[in-house]
């Protein structure tokens, strides 16, 4: 299979066999807010393989949608490179679910989760296969030809996580996706992501400000700096998987990678407030 680089910036950074997906290369943004320069995102660097689940947690503010919107392609970086490795053409590099869930309204159920597909030309059977499956896993079979203003806020962001996932991408870019969920779904949708996650192996780059999120899923947690956003540490994840989010807690590595995270991350939101450490 050819590994094309989508975005070389740098001609010296050649594809490689490696199961390398995504590369930051000193990433920086800067925007400019009433004529004054903001540093969003001050020298990132991070490589992510193909497979992984790279979970990001840092105050809030401190860069962490910039980052997802510029490896998504959304975004353009002011400094630095960024590479993306796109193995098949055929289906997308990347799909985004964001922090807020941005479906479109005037599309029923059905017709938001099968749009991408749609725009891929793909046959009509096919898309209604899969559009069916992800309305049974997401626990929307009965809203199917709702439209959003009759869902309620929890169901419109899993309208928005199925859109994502029946695209297929290659890169899964996630923004705080279940911000909006209640704890229940919130616990379901987590065991959910992790079986699809094992069964596609999917790269992701997830975004969360809950450490049990990040722990249920990540095979490595990233923890941002308070503004501008730089890598403060990265940890791997100690916990076996499969994993569910009730019984991690019964790890004793669980409360020790939990406490040695927070000590990072409690500085940093101190400092995004303002406060001494
Ligand atoms: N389009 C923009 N124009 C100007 N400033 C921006 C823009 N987007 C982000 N910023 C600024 O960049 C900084 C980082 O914003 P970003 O949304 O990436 O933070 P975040 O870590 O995702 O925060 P949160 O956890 O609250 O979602 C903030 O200071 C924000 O005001
Ligand atoms: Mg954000």
């Amino acid at each position: 299979m050819t590994v094309t680089p989508i975005k070389t910036i740098d001609p010296g950074i050649k594809a490689e066999p490696a199961p390398v997906k995504v590369r930051l290369n000193g990433l920086s943004k800067m925007f400019k807010v009433n004529g004054r320069e903001v540093t969003a995102l001050q020298d990132v660097s991070l490589t992510i393989a193909s497979g992984e689940f790279v979970v990001i947690v840092g105050p809030s503010g401190c860069g962490k949608t910039t980052l997802l919107r510029i490896v998504d392609g959304l975004d353009e970086e002011s400094h630095g490179h960024v590479t993306r490795f796109h193995t098949d053409p055929s289906k997308p590099l990347s799909s985004m679910i964001f922090q807020e869930h941005a479906i479109f309204p005037w599309l029923s159920v059905e017709r938001n989760i099968g749009y991408g597909l749609r725009m891929r030309g793909l046959p009509k059977a096919e898309i209604a296969a899969t559009v069916a499956h992800f309305l049974k896993k997401m626990g929307l079979a009965d809203y199917a030809k709702a439209y959003p203003y009759q869902l309620s806020g929890g169901m419109k962001q899993r309208v928005s996580i199925a859109r994502a996932f029946a695209n297929d991408p290659e890169i899964l870019c996630m923004d705080e996706p279940f911000a909006a969920l209640d704890e229940q779904n919130k616990a379901i949708m987590l065991e959910e992501l992790t079986r699809i996650w094992s069964e596609t192996r999917k790269t992701a780059l997830f975004i969360t400000h809950s450490l049990d999120e990040a722990l249920v899923l990540a095979d490595r947690i990233v923890v941002m700096t308070a503004r501008p956003g730089r890598i403060a540490a990265i940890f791997d994840n100690p916990l076996p998987r499969p994993r569910q989010s009730y019984e991690i807690r019964k790890d004793p590595a669980y409360g020790e990678i939990s406490a040695r995270i927070w000590s990072i991350l409690r500085e940093e939101v101190m400092k995004s407030r303002g406060e001494t450490v």
